[in-house]
């Protein structure tokens, strides 16, 4: 579904990653974990073309993406979540998550029934339900955070992307998170998902790479991983 190979890309003069690979298939759900600047978001970034990679490629049902306009990717259905809270502030959550599906309103792939998958979007995130009216700005930063997930499944992606999805959120919130991933994946969404809880993350993956200064350093099924001594020992706490 979703092929990284050899990626490199950089911030003006600064290399940051160099030579990244990996794979989703679909229906799966890869976690990629590594320490704070390791180049996790960066991947992400070059995938949905945020930013443009600087060699290698991005394969996406075997036709190259490297390099096309982000808009470009998410009409191809490459939605991403990015990292920190990207919502439009001045909109109603309901339009934020309409807008979410405009790449898919365009032309190329089904229009589908939008109005459904609002429903059905706020049926798996109630409280932007009660919120729908209120202006995404005003919500609460985990309020926003769940927005910015909802309205990537808007696009009804082919891939989803999503970076951080728990980040600033209270413990009970992460839980509805993670609870919200699991039902994604059992149904057939495929996802690459970067976590700062890396052992909650391999707890739902089915295979995961760990990242390290631009690198790919670990990579295995995610049951693997949740065992190997060395990613114990720096990514889940010291083994415990
Ligand atoms: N816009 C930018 N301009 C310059 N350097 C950047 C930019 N964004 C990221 N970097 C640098 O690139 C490196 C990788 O950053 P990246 O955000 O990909 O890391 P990350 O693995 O997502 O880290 P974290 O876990 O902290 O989110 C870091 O050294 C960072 O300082
Ligand atoms: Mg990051």
């Amino acid at each position: 579904m979703l092929e990284v190979k050899n990626l490199t890309a950089a911030y003006g003069q600064v290399s940051v990653l160099h030579g990244v690979s990996l794979k989703v298939e679909k229906g799966q759900l890869v976690t990629l974990i590594g320490s704070n600047g390791a180049g996790k978001t960066t991947t992400m970034r070059a995938i949905s073309g945020m930013i443009s990679p600087t060699g290698g490629e991005i394969l996406l049902e075997g036709k190259s993406i490297g390099g096309l306009a982000s808009h470009q990717i998410s009409k191809l259905g490459v939605a991403h979540s990015p990292e920190g809270r990207r919502v439009f502030p001045t909109q109603s959550v309901k339009d934020n998550l309409l807008l979410g599906a405009f790449s898919r309103l365009t032309f190329g792939r089904e229009r589908g029934d939008v109005e459904g998958d609002l429903d059905r979007a706020l049926d798996l995130f109630p409280r932007l339900r009660e919120r729908k009216d209120q202006l995404a700005g005003t919500l609460s930063g985990g309020e926003q955070q769940m927005l910015a997930m909802a309205r990537a499944l808007m696009l009804k992606p082919e891939v989803l992307l999503l970076d951080e999805p728990s980040m600033g959120l209270a413990p009970i919130l992460v839980e509805e998170v993670f609870h919200i991933i699991k039902r994604l994946k059992q149904e057939g969404v495929t996802m690459l998902l970067v976590e700062q809880f890396a052992a909650a993350a391999l707890g739902v993956a089915d295979y995961g790479y760990v990242m390290e200064n631009g690198r790919i350093a670990v990579e295995g099924p995610a049951a693997q991983l949740q065992n190997d001594p060395k990613v114990k020992e720096a990514y889940l706490g010291g083994g415990h």
